[in-house]
């Protein structure tokens, strides 16, 4: 790239978003520069979904995601369906898998999904120049200058796809988050989604010994439920389950857990199982559902222990109760260092949900995970980065 660069477009950051949105706007016939700093493009494409990128969700609707607006979501995945990716993919070959209802992944590997970007940037025109540290961004006239690494660039439209905090060693800054501020916008507060719990220590005490161990539950915060496992790590407690309700969960509150979610009636089925052996012990039930070892821990950690005939009716709907309902206070979460995403962010009030164009800087625009728009578990977060990048591409 030379000294002083003049394009049409640039977008900052060479993830999901900004690949999609270059390669749309290069085959308008624009001239578009993708910058990024890291020495690679699409690094978290690369880690996604175990290695092998969900990269969409068939049941995609505006539901899926967390924004202090929600409506904001709307126009674009409309406009820009699960359909399309999926058409894209297979237009390039790629075959893919759908594993959970609608979470399609790759047959082989989540190169296969940054290939496709890549190429599509390539026959489109687009250019793309890593390791490039960005360093100022100026209004000038009607369009940008941009000094950089590279030297000075000059572009008639900004389009900002930097993402989110999660996980810095892959690239993520929260240099999107400046720009905005920078040019009037409000930032709405910033936390980790998607994301593991770590607990208090009478918690750890007992669940540590148990890692490795994954349960199907129905967890629940703040008012939200997700029905998937949950597995106990030496740190704490993840699985889809944990990192769903993460995205839900504010400091200093509970976590509920139902360990028995096929089981309607505890107390009933506890009483019956009394009258019928009441010489076998509480861990023998429990193992219809559990793991040896969880089944021993629970016994050991709830005080569970003697035979059933020793088991009040009382006690029985306490011990029914705990296993529908158990409460835990996480102490926090292991914060951005795993995080898949990024809650909160470029407050959408002041963008175009058509355009994604600023309302206050014509020409400016933001796009993907930068924008307090947070997808939950299962693809949704890629076909956020894809239907925004897509509608920004055309609209430039
Ligand atoms: P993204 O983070 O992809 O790209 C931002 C780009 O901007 C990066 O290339 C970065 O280097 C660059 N950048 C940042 N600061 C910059 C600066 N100052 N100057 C220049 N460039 C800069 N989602 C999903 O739907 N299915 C899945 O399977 C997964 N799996 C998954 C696993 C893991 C481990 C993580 C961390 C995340 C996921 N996700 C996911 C979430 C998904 O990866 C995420 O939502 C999208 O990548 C967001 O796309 P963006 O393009 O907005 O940001």
């Amino acid at each position: 790239m030379a000294v002083s660069t003049e394009v049409d477009i640039v977008v900052i950051g060479a993830g999901a978003a900004g690949l999609m949105c270059a390669a749309t706007a290069a085959y308008q016939g624009h001239r578009v520069l993708l910058l990024d700093h890291a020495n690679k493009a699409g690094k978290k494409i690369l880690m996604s979904g175990g290695g092998r990128c969900n990269f969409t969700n068939l049941n995609t609707t505006p539901e899926h995601f967390v924004s202090a607006n929600p409506h904001f979501c709307k126009s674009a995945l409309k406009r820009y369906s699960p359909w399309h990716f999926v058409e894209l993919v297979e237009r390039h070959g790629i075959e893919h898998v759908e594993k959970a209802a609608g979470q399609l992944f790759c047959a082989e590997s989540s190169k296969d999904i940054l290939g496709i970007l890549l190429t599509e940037c390539d026959w489109a025109g687009a250019e793309i120049s890593l390791k490039t540290q960005i360093r100022r961004v100026e209004r000038a006239g009607q369009g940008f200058v941009l000094t950089t690494s590279a030297g000075v660039i000059r572009c008639a439209k900004l389009v900002v796809a930097c993402g989110g905090l999660s996980i810095p060693t892959m690239g993520a800054s929260g240099f999107g988050y400046q720009l905005a501020e920078q040019f009037g916008l409000s930032v709405l507060p910033t936390r980790a989604g998607l994301v593991p719990f770590t607990l208090q220590p009478d918690d750890k005490a007992w669940l540590s010994a148990l890692s490795g161990i994954s349960t199907e539950v129905v967890a629940e915060a703040g008012g939200t439920h997700f029905a998937e496992p949950m597995l106990i790590t030496h740190r704490g407690l993840s699985g889809p389950a944990m990192l769903q309700v993460s995205s839900f969960w504010a400091p200093g509150q509970p976590v509920t857990v139902d360990w028995l979610p096929g089981v309607a009636h505890p107390f009933a089925d506890l009483v019956a199982e009394r009258n019928q052996h009441p010489n076998r012990g509480m861990e023998r039930w429990l193992r219809q559902y559990f793991s040896q070892r969880l089944a021993g821990a629970l016994v050991e950690r709830f005080g569970w222990q003697g035979n059933l005939q020793q088991f009040s009716n009382e006690r029985l709907s306490g011990l029914a109760a705990t296993l529908k309902g158990w409460q835990f206070k996480p102490s926090g979460t292991e914060g951005y260092r795993t995080a898949e995403v990024t809650l909160g962010g470029v407050d959408t009030d002041a963008i175009s949900s058509k355009t994604f164009e600023v309302n206050t800087v014509p020409g400016l625009h933001f796009i993907g995970e930068v924008l307090d728009v947070t997808g939950q578990l299962g693809g949704f977060n890629f076909q956020w980065a894809w239907a925004s990048g897509w509608c920004t591409g055309l609209a430039l």
